[in-house]
């Protein structure tokens, strides 16, 4: 089972960290590198960092780090040589095989490729000129270009009880594997017959883009065939934890944290040629794995699902399940009976877009309108039981602040008193505990030490110290060419300037991966400050924007931003010393040596104040 030595390599340089690390960790950049919660440990403030010019990962917080195949291994829980077949499939590297490694090699495999042979077959028999003729016909006349149909890999089988049966036994591939890939179903009589006959067939990826199974649209409607059929459920197809379209939109998705949910393969499609991502559950009720899934790529999840009595069952139903998930969740209305994709069809692109920016509702408010009908909530009971419902989602919320919010808003939509509704969420906190967290490992941390609060760092010190990690020697060189060591707090704040000082004498440029490697030496405490400073910017900066501090967006002018820094941390000092003197003044007896000194002093302050707020203190 030997890997040759060459195509080690040849997968690991076609292996990108980041891109794999993406997706399972929802990252942020920060600086020249990625930030985000670990995966391997379960923790509140991002310490797992990635540097994809570097070509590894390390948190900061249980220590874990390595290169892309550490990753797999780790994440995927594989031994060496089957994380570099895992990376190898998906960079489509051939991995030479024996005849015996054949036989032995792994039973999924054959299966996938299986599907894969059916998705190219299903391809080619769309675009042959008579057997396809109807299907790109119907395809077309659903608005959809040539670029989405290959995008999305669509293809057709064609009408026919064996076709793919004779198709695989072409290339040898056994029906005992067509079976096992849901492709065809056995007769009684031991003889087997196409699964999908006569339909548009949509191959269904995993996230990360192998095909796992299908969901076929008939073609020509039949009364008794039903209108969607997927595959069914096989050792590689588990649609409970599959989502359509996410290996297309996840990139999108990721850039803006938030995803369209749908309900049809065909909204996905008009939305994506739209320019929107958007991901569908495969003729399921969206679950909690799904959301899991979702959530390492987005904050928000935004319901769109058809405007009828079953979408709107469903939206209520979902609400649930992404906040118990712990993502945030919004609802998009749509003209009555439309569904996305008609609507995009008829009204536009930018007019679907627009109507995003105007139709998206936080859950809270979908929720109330939905619970009301045209005389309000007829009883009393209803009334008390959307009350229930309300609190019992609200209580998903972690976030503090953002529960107040939604206490207030319940207690203004409802009527009733905040506490009234505070204490009703507090019954339900309870009760969801358990189910918070669907996939949580059990905390492994090699910090021995309590967690510290650095509260007393101010946040532009904070923004400093984070400047100097993610930037490295430039950055360090400029900030402490322009800040005194004693400007920094006492304790962890100057500790870790110290490490900061102290690694880049002996580390020089490469400081940032000595950082990352934990090259540079520093106490725990030390390491919990690095950890917390280096989470993503915007999570540190609400309020921030509010005393009129840039808030920073990655490298764009970070020595802006370090000035900015630098005046607010300087100007803390010096109206402290301004503070002291004056006090001194006034105790010092009139016309002393003393008082004069203590006014001069004063004067030196103030204009020294004055140079920081003009920025003429620092130099370019
Ligand atoms: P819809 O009936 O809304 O389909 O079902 P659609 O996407 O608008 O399809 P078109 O526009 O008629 O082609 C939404 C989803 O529900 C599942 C499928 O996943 C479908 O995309 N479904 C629907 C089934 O699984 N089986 C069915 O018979 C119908
Ligand atoms: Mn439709």
């Amino acid at each position: 089972m030997r890997i040759p030595k060459n195509v080690i390599e040849q997968v690991r340089d076609a292996s990108d960290i980041l891109s794999i690390a993406q997706d399972y960790v929802r990252l942020k950049k920060a600086g020249r590198n990625y930030l985000g919660l670990c995966p391997f440990h379960s923790e509140k403030t991002a310490s797992f960092n990635v540097s994809p010019a570097k070509g590894f990962f390390k948190c900061f917080g249980c220590g874990k780090g390595g290169d892309t195949i550490t990753f797999v291994m780790e994440i995927e829980r594989l031994e060496f040589l089957d994380a570099i077949r895992w990376l190898a499939d998906r960079a489509g590297i051939e991995i030479p095989k024996t005849k015996e490694e054949g036989k032995a090699y792994d039973k999924r495999e054959s299966v996938y490729a299986a599907l894969r042979f059916a998705s190219e077959y299903y391809v080619r028999k769309l675009k042959e000129p008579n057997s396809g003729a109807r299907a790109r016909e119907y395809l077309h006349g659903r608005s959809l270009t040539e670029k989405t149909i290959t995008r999305f890999s669509l293809g057709y089988a064609p009408d026919s009880w064996d076709s793919l049966i004779k198709a695989a036994a072409d290339v040898h591939i056994k029906p005992e594997t067509l079976e096992k890939a849901g492709l065809i179903i056995k007769r009684d009589d031991g003889s087997y017959y196409d699964r999908f006959r006569g339909r548009i067939m949509f191959p269904i990826r995993s996230h990360v883009g192998k095909i796992i199974g299908f969901g076929g649209r008939i073609l020509v409607d039949h009364p008794k065939a039903p209108k969607y059929l997927n595959s069914s459920e096989t050792d590689v197809y588990h649609k409970s934890n599959i989502l359509y379209g996410l290996y297309q939109s996840k990139r999108m998705a990721r850039q803006e944290e938030s995803i369209l949910l749908v309900e049809g393969y065909t909204d996905v499609l008009a939305l994506d040629q739209a320019g929107v991502g958007s991901a569908a559950c495969c003729g399921t009720a969206l679950t909690l794995q799904q959301v899991t899934l979702l959530g390492r790529y987005v904050k928000e999840i935004r319901l769109l699902y058809d405007a009828d009595r079953a979408g709107m069952e469903a939206t209520e139903r979902a609400i649930d399940v992404v906040l118990a998930g712990g993502v945030a969740a919004s609802v998009v209305s749509l003209p009555e009976g439309e569904d996305p994709d008609s609507f995009v069809r008829e009204k536009g692109a930018d007019a679907f877009k627009l109507h995003l920016k105007t139709a998206t509702k936080d859950w809270i408010d979908a929720f109330f309108a939905a619970s009301l009908s045209d005389d309000g909530f007829g009883t009393l009971h209803k009334k008390r039981q959307a009350i229930s419902g309300v609190a019992k989602r609200i209580a998903y919320t972690k976030d503090d602040i953002l529960r107040k919010m939604y206490v207030q808003k319940a207690s203004q939509l409802f009527a009733i008193p905040e506490g009234d509704m505070a204490h009703e969420i507090t019954r339900y906190a309870r009760s969801n505990q358990p189910q918070q967290q669907p996939t949580q490992t059990p905390p492994e941390s090699s910090t021995s030490a309590e967690p510290v609060n650095f509260d007393a760092i101010s946040e532009p010190e904070k923004m400093l110290l984070q400047l100097m990690l993610e930037e490295g020697g430039p950055m360090i060189e400029y900030i402490l060419g322009n800040m005194g060591y004693d400007e920094f707090q006492e304790g962890p704040s100057r500790k870790l300037v110290d490490a900061l000082i102290k690694g880049y004498e002996t580390h020089g440029d490469g400081i940032l991966s000595a950082i990352q490697s934990k090259g540079i030496n520093a106490d725990e405490i030390t390491q919990q400050l690095v950890a917390h400073v280096l989470v993503p910017r915007h999570e540190i900066s609400e309020g921030w924007e509010a005393k009129k501090i840039n808030v920073p967006r990655l490298n764009e002018n970070s020595k802006r931003i370090a000035q900015d820094c630098m005046m607010r941390v300087k100007g803390k000092v010096v109206e402290r010393d301004l503070q002291r003197v004056k006090h001194e003044m006034m105790n010092a007896p009139e016309g002393s040596e003393e008082q004069s000194r203590l006014q001069k002093e004063y004067l030196g302050q103030k204009q020294y104040l004055l140079k920081i707020n003009n920025r003429t203190l620092f130099d370019d």
